[in-house]
């Protein structure tokens, strides 16, 4: 994207570069640190079961939908709504989006964090010597537990963050994750053959990939849908900002299916590197949310070059959150210049403090603070509250609210126009289904149920 001068909006250099800025957002901690722990506490296969069909059938839909408004508008926020519906109460699924971008913002930093501060450990050589999993949990539980390092690691995202974002998103990451997220990728392919040569490497993949349908409950199933529109960056306008920056609209759905295709692989191949070694020393696969971070120094220990590959490893994950953190700082600042017209350096420092104020609390959830850990008895406390919130409920309401919006209110026929797929098509007739029955009904049925049952919590 070029840099914004002074008040003007940005654009997309080119295709690939909205590609890889969607992937940039897609792909991060979602997929490396989320979705594995939350696939092991959730039964594992059933849930990826249940993540993969809700990413096809929930998420290619939704990610359309966002798409569309952002082209037709080229606004983000609730600007974008009130473009399309002049003075309605649609507006408020930009406003929830803009909440929901800070306090995603406030907690992802916090895990951004520890993946900077194992970047550190990496570098001192930690990871050189042979780590049994008992040892890396010590490790982990130490280093979340202690409030100045890991408040100062996630200001320290958020640092960085800002200082993206202040240039105007892309040149410079946008180019960097041309080279690097290729070859994350075939660093995390190189990890998983590793794994999959564990003793044991059988049970942590049948406890992947073959599910176990009397594991679903109702819990399960918000969480894989929760997941879903996590992993994908939707729900909360990230797809509407980064779509209005784009001038051309050929492809649009191509590209939404590149974008998905690289952020399920990246997912998967999380699951396949981490749970064979889970398995290989007979570790528990609900671990929680310091799975991921207890699980790869033990790879990483039994490897030959193990600090050099512990050191890309973090290096690149610290970059794959970044380009997340960036996208959604990015919809906080440009609804706030769409909206009110604020200046775009003062928007983008004033965001970034208040979520630094919320990333507080929630890096003293892990023992930090004895309240903030045990917050209404919710596991990890103001911190587990926040992901649950906001990254599960919160961009579930605010998918529904997106396909009601387009389904039933803009229209779909506009919205097909902004895609420029063409009416009458067997696309343009799938995505109308969708959009306008499929998901709602699925995502409305699954609020119910936890609405009348209270099975969630
Ligand atoms: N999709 C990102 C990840 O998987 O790490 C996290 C994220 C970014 C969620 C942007 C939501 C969002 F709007």
């Amino acid at each position: 994207m070029n840099d914004t001068v002074a008040g003007a909006r940005g654009v997309f250099g080119s295709r690939i570069g909205f590609i890889l800025t969607a992937a940039g957002s897609a792909i991060g901690l979602g997929n490396i640190w989320r979705f594995p722990y939350m696939a092991g506490e959730s039964g594992g296969a059933a849930f990826v079961l249940l993540y993969l069909c809700f990413v096809l059938a929930l998420g290619f839909p939704v990610m359309l939908a966002e798409f569309a408004i952002g082209q037709a508008t080229r606004q983000s926020g609730s600007r974008a709504f009130t473009t399309l519906v002049p003075g309605t109460r649609w507006r408020w699924i930009g406003t929830l989006g803009v909440l929901t971008g800070l306090a995603i913002l406030a907690f992802y930093s916090v895990v951004a964090g520890w993946s900077l501060g194992y970047l550190v450990k990496a570098f001192q050589g930690d990871f050189s010597r042979e780590l049994t999993a008992e040892a890396s949990a010590a490790i982990f539980t130490d280093f979340i537990a202690s409030p100045s390092q890991s408040a100062a690691m996630a200001a320290a995202v958020i640092a960085a963050t800002v200082a993206i974002v202040l240039k105007g998103v892309s040149k410079g990451i946008e180019r960097a994750s041309l080279i690097l997220m290729p070859i994350f990728f075939l660093l995390l392919i190189g990890l998983s053959v590793h794994s999959l040569q564990l003793p044991g490497a059988a049970d942590g993949l049948a406890f992947l990939f073959a599910p176990d349908l009397s594991k679903v409950s109702l819990r399960v199933v918000m969480s894989a849908l929760g997941q879903a529109f996590f992993s994908l960056s939707l729900g909360m306008g990230v797809m509407i900002t980064y779509s209005s920056y784009l001038t051309q609209k050929k492809g649009l759905p191509g590209m939404a299916l590149s974008s998905i295709a690289a952020d399920t692989s990246v997912a998967l191949l999380a699951g396949v590197t981490l749970f064979p070694a889970i398995f290989s020393v007979g570790a528990s696969p609900q671990g929680g949310p310091g799975l991921a971070f207890i699980t790869f120094p033990t790879i990483f220990a039994d490897l030959p070059a193990g600090t050099g590959v512990a050191i890309a490893f973090y290096a690149l994950l610290f970059i794959a959150s970044i380009t997340s953190t960036v996208s959604l700082l990015e919809v906080v600042v440009a609804h706030s210049v769409d909206r009110y017209g604020w200046r775009r350096p003062r928007t983008v420092i004033g965001a970034s403090l208040i979520a630094l104020l919320v990333a507080l609390p929630c890096a003293l959830s892990f023992g930090g603070s004895q309240a903030l850990s045990s917050l209404f008895g919710v596991q990890d406390g103001f911190f587990g509250i926040l992901n649950i919130a906001f990254g599960n409920f919160a961009l579930v309401i605010g998918a529904l609210c997106i396909c009601l919006f387009v389904g039933w209110r803009w229209g779909i026929r506009p919205a097909l126009n902004a895609l420029g797929v063409a009416e009458g098509s067997w696309l343009a007739r799938l995505l109308s289904l969708e959009i306008r029955f499929v998901c709602p009904i699925c995502i409305s049925a699954v609020l119910a149920f936890i609405a009348l049952t209270g099975s969630f919590f």
